[in-house]
């Protein structure tokens, strides 16, 4: 989709973050931009720095009817949504499924999937209708691979926006609509405070990831490429394929096993 020809993008946990790199990619190519935020104080600041081209919504994307509200308030003062993206999201708690909390796996799920799929059912149905638009999905590299212990809670909602947005890809297709999926690596961020603030719990993982270079805005950037070459998948950091491709080997020996017993 040509960003030219766009002009509103709806972002949420736009106010930190991966989500404001995207917001500040998204404003530097002259469209107007919605941030929604669960978190009131960060969105004002965001909002007053940025000037005329943003506003901010106060959502909790857990929320079906605050999306209804959020999705008419940002309508009526930018027209239609052409993006949109679904970027809101806390940090793994870092227990394993044996010592798992219940309640920490279900605000886990319930944030980064549930979450997602809400703003989904808000905006697929009218840019199917309109023939244009472009959804990105924020999953992660936890979303393509389950390798670490301690990520499994947020791994099992990552994998829900990954298969969501590649069913969706296929879906909105036929209709113009294009749909990416982004899987940042490690990028350093307000994650783990955002989290706590929502009561979650941190707690030291086998997954914690090493530090990399990449910047939220540099993630905004590959975003905005991504929607112009609609592509499927928007990866930041290449290592993930390191464990990717051992995944995929194991998927290829068990069926070449079920052939030659076959
Ligand atoms: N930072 C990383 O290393 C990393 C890696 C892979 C994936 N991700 C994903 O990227 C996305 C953005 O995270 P980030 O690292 O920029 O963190 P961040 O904490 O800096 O930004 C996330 C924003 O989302 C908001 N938010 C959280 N729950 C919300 C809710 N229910 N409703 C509305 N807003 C909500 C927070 O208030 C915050 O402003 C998340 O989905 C995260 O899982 C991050």
């Amino acid at each position: 989709m040509n960003l030219s020809q766009c002009s509103h993008a709806f972002v949420t946990g736009g106010a930190s973050g991966i989500g404001l790199g995207i917001v500040d990619a998204m404003v530097r190519r002259g469209l107007r931009v919605t941030v929604a935020d669960i978190d009131a104080p960060a969105l004002e600041r965001v909002v007053s720095e940025r000037g005329e081209r943003i506003r901010g919504v106060v959502l909790d994307t857990r929320d079906r009817e605050g999306w209804a509200k959020a999705r008419a308030e940002a309508e009526a003062a930018f027209g239609p949504v052409d993006i949109l993206v679904n970027n809101a999201g806390i940090a793994p708690n870092g227990r394993e499924f044996a010592d798992m909390d219940p309640v920490s796996f279900d605000r886990i799920v319930a944030i980064n999937l549930g979450g997602v799929a809400n703003g989904v059912f808000a905006f697929a149905q009218s840019m199917r209708e309109r023939g244009c638009g472009h959804i990105v999905n924020t999953s992660s590299q936890a979303g393509l691979t389950a390798s670490v212990p301690g990520v499994g809670a947020y791994a099992v909602a990552k994998f829900g926006v990954t298969a969501l947005s590649e069913a969706l890809r296929q879906e909105m297709a036929p209709h113009g609509v294009g749909v990416s999926l982004l899987c940042p690596g490690y990028v350093a961020t307000n994650l783990a405070e955002s989290t706590r603030k929502l009561g979650g719990e941190i707690r030291q993982h086998g997954g914690a990831m090493p530090p990399s270079a990449i910047t939220p805005d540099d993630i905004g950037e590959m975003v905005a490429a991504g929607i112009e070459a609609d592509e499927p998948f928007i990866v930041t950091h290449t290592r993930v394929w390191r464990s990717l491709e051992p995944r995929f080997d194991a998927i290829r020996a068990a069926c070449e096993r079920r052939d030659a017993a076959a």
